[in-house]
């Protein structure tokens, strides 16, 4: 019987570009996935971007655009970046869609209904400049420990102490710069304290969704006893507000976080409605349709999903997820990836400078289990695991035997298909299917992978024991030969079923030289009919060079100090991680970056005559008649100053205003055809298109010195 599964990934924040972290695990959900399909199972692989909240409402209005107009920028980039590693998602969606607002007040209705929202007043600090609470992540002040300045309200990165923002030495809005104060609001609580939800959770807890470490967590979390969730915001806020609320009550992102799962599946089952191929939406979001819901997620919102989640579902009448599995974290080189090191790897930059998808694919496969441990990505063992293993082993097999039957037999192979003899020769290759199968199901990627690369290595011996290069020189062994051949494609084209939900590109190529139909899991234990004929060979896939790697990381350092500690989720995120597009391609296209050396040395005291001033710009406009120009109008706290600014190429003034800049501000008035400039604005260029406004971290104000 058909299994019926609804598999999802987490949802990316829609602020941050994906990077090899992400990817660990969006590859080990397409690979279950990829897997499942084989196995004849009806499933589907829905995921969308995590839209809403605090942090994307304040970068749209730091690049001067709307939250809408940030989301839709990457989620075309998020889409992207997927498909260039074959993440083969059913849908892709946003939860900021009419789907997920109707799920989430449903939700929200039903819990209602149960009694289980409580309202009551919780005091935050408040920004009186920016008029909105401020999320414990954007008060910073001195730590009250060791006094160092600029530390975060949650802890300080200097000497490590943990604190609350209140205890913070002179606090100040990051968002502002203000010294932000107490004010009280109402709040809207999903009561979890409740005897029913603390019932149903330890219930839950033990029935099988969970792995077993997660399972003693959430022990943990149940005997320290649950408090209720606050899950509203004040406007301004850029989400859902809460009906009946007039507006002034938004969902918190991580509510409306999840039900994007039961969106995007539901925005499928509409397109495949619609296409004539009807999908029941039901028979997977209500409990009793036979049905599976996975969740693949990283460790680090296992509370999320492991007790807000089936919670919500469970009293609000919908089905409570199947299993949620939790991966570790990615290391490289062991350590935590850093801008610095360049090991904080975009996703955009690795297939930007032609890296191969499959090899990471490939990698993170052979590392992957089923447990929540870390997964270290090694570069040097990256390297040699690629090319000794996948390229060594497994794709040598194809380019030993090819040659020989495309040049001594016409590319057909034996005119018997001997079953008996090859179970002989490979009896772990033609019975392997199912125990591969096993350890795909129970996410155990990588004894899966070791299983066909010790296959790999048996059909390698085989070739030597036979030196069919000996025996192509001898016309009376030309039927041992062809055998030899038969037997090492034969073995070829198993070991590649179950690589094929690792290497779907790979695998395709696959099939193509070996002129089959798709694979899929009933072709294992079955041989390739007598006298079948091949393609003619083309190059699989190429080794991993050591240089590409170098490439790679040089692309993804940043010259400057890290940014500030990369505390994630939500509200507790400034992301300062998220590049353009252009900024990531400048990158990772060394090309487009001038070759000119740095100009001769000047003295400090050269540089000293530069008057570099952070100024605001309050006004945008075009210049009637300039190509190039646009005016500004820059606040630079003292006065405010004109200059005409050549770069209309890159952007619209509209969205301009508001921004941080750096000015010239001692350079002597200049009369232009439009009007005279006082002063200019710096901005980075290549050689390439594309100029580059340079702006302040948070925290500057205008007519500070920049020296
Ligand atoms: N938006 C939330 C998830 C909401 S799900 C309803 C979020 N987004 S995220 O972009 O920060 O992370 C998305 C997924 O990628 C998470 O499962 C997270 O654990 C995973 N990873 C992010 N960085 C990672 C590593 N460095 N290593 C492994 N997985 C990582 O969380
Ligand atoms: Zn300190």
């Amino acid at each position: 019987m058909p299994r019926r599964i609804l598999v999802t990934s987490a949802l990316p924040y829609a602020n941050g570009a994906i990077h090899l972290g992400h990817l660990v695990e969006y590859i080990q959900t397409d690979i279950w996935v990829r897997f499942q399909k084989m196995r004849g199972h009806e499933a589907y692989y829905v995921c969308a971007d995590d839209t809403h909240g605090t942090p994307i409402m304040l970068r749209a209005e730091q690049e001067g655009i709307t939250p809408q107009q940030l989301i839709a920028r990457v989620l075309e980039e998020h889409q992207r970046d997927f498909a260039g590693f074959h993440v083969g998602f059913d849908n892709y969606y946003s939860t900021d869609s009419p789907e997920n607002r109707a799920f989430c007040e449903d939700i929200y209705a039903g819990l209602e209904r149960e009694g289980l929202i409580a309202r009551r007043p919780v005091e935050q600090f408040y920004d009186p400049v920016k008029e909105m609470f401020l999320p414990d992540r954007y008060i910073k002040g001195k730590c009250p420990k060791c006094g160092a300045a600029d530390q975060y309200g949650d802890a300080c990165e200097v000497c490590g102490s943990a604190y609350s923002p209140t205890d913070l030495v002179d606090p100040y809005s990051v968002v502002s710069g203000a010294k932000p104060v107490r004010r009280s609001s109402e709040h809207y609580f999903f009561r979890l304290s409740d005897s029913r939800c603390q019932r149903f959770l330890k219930e839950w807890t033990r029935s099988g969704a969970l792995q077993p470490e997660a399972a003693n967590k959430l022990d943990e979390w149940l005997a320290a006893g649950l408090q209720d969730w606050d899950i509203s915001r004040d406007p301004p806020y850029f989400g859902f507000a809460i009906p009946g609320t007039g507006g002034k009550k938004f969902f918190y992102v991580w509510l409306d976080a999840p039900v994007g799962y039961f969106a995007s599946f539901r925005n499928l089952c509409d397109k495949r409605t619609a296409a004539g191929a009807p999908l029941d939406p039901d028979a997977f979001l209500r409990p009793g349709g036979g049905t599976e819901m996975v969740h693949f997620i990283g460790k680090d919102i296992l509370y999320f999903h492991a007790l807000f989640w089936p919670a919500m579902l469970q009293f609000s009448g919908y089905r409570t997820p199947s299993s949620v599995n939790a991966h570790g974290f990615l290391t490289v080189n062991g350590e935590k990836m850093s801008k610095s090191r360049g090991t904080f790897i975009t996703a955009e930059s690795y297939l930007a400078l032609g890296l191969n998808p499959e090899w990471l694919r490939y990698y993170y496969a052979a590392k992957l289990n089923a447990t929540m441990e870390d997964i270290d990505l090694s570069l040097d063992d990256f390297v040699a695991r690629v090319n000794s293993d996948l390229v060594g082993k497994y794709v040598n097999i194809a380019s030993r035997a090819a040659g020989f039957i495309r040049q001594h037999f016409d590319g057909r192979l034996e005119p018997v298909a001997d079953r008996e003899r090859f179970a002989a020769e490979f009896p772990g290759i033609l019975s392997g299917g199912g125990a591969s199968a096993e350890l795909f199901e129970r996410r155990e990627y990588g004894k899966a992978l070791r299983l066909a690369m010790l296959g790999a290595e048996a059909v390698n011996q085989f070739f030597d024991q036979h030196q069919p290069w000996a025996l192509a020189k001898d016309p009376t062994k030309h039927a041992e030969l062809h055998h030899v051949c038969t037997s090492a494609l034969n073995a070829f084209r198993l070991l590649t079923i179950s690589l094929k939900p690792v290497l779907p590109k790979l695998a395709a190529e696959v099939e193509d030289f070996l002129a089959v139909p798709p694979l899929t899991w009933a072709d294992a234990g079955t041989l390739l009919p007598a006298g079948h004929r091949v393609r003619p060979y083309r190059h699989l896939m190429a080794r991993l060079e050591r240089k590409q790697i170098d490439a790679l990381v040089d692309a993804n350092r940043e010259s400057m100090a890290a940014p500030p500690s990369q505390q994630r989720h939500a509200e507790h995120q400034v992301h300062t991680a998220a590049k353009t597009v252009a900024e990531v391609a400048a990158k990772a296209t060394p090309a487009s970056a001038p070759k000119a050396p740095p100009s001769a040395a000047i003295s400090i005291d050269d540089f000293a005559k530069l008057d570099l001033r952070v100024a605001k710009i309050v006004k945008a406009e075009h210049v009637e008649g300039a190509d190039k120009l646009v005016k500004l109008t820059l606040d630079i706290g003292t006065e405010t100053r004109t200059v005409f600014a050549g770069i209309k190429s890159a952007y619209d003034p509209a969205q301009l205003e508001g921004r941080l800049t750096v000015m010239v501000a001692n350079l002597a008035p200049r009369k232009m055809r439009f009007g005279t400039s006082e002063g200019m604005i710096l901005a980075a260029s290549g050689e390439g298109p594309g100029v580059f406004l340079i702006g302040p971290d948070a925290g500057a104000v205008p007519g500070m010195k920049v020296k």
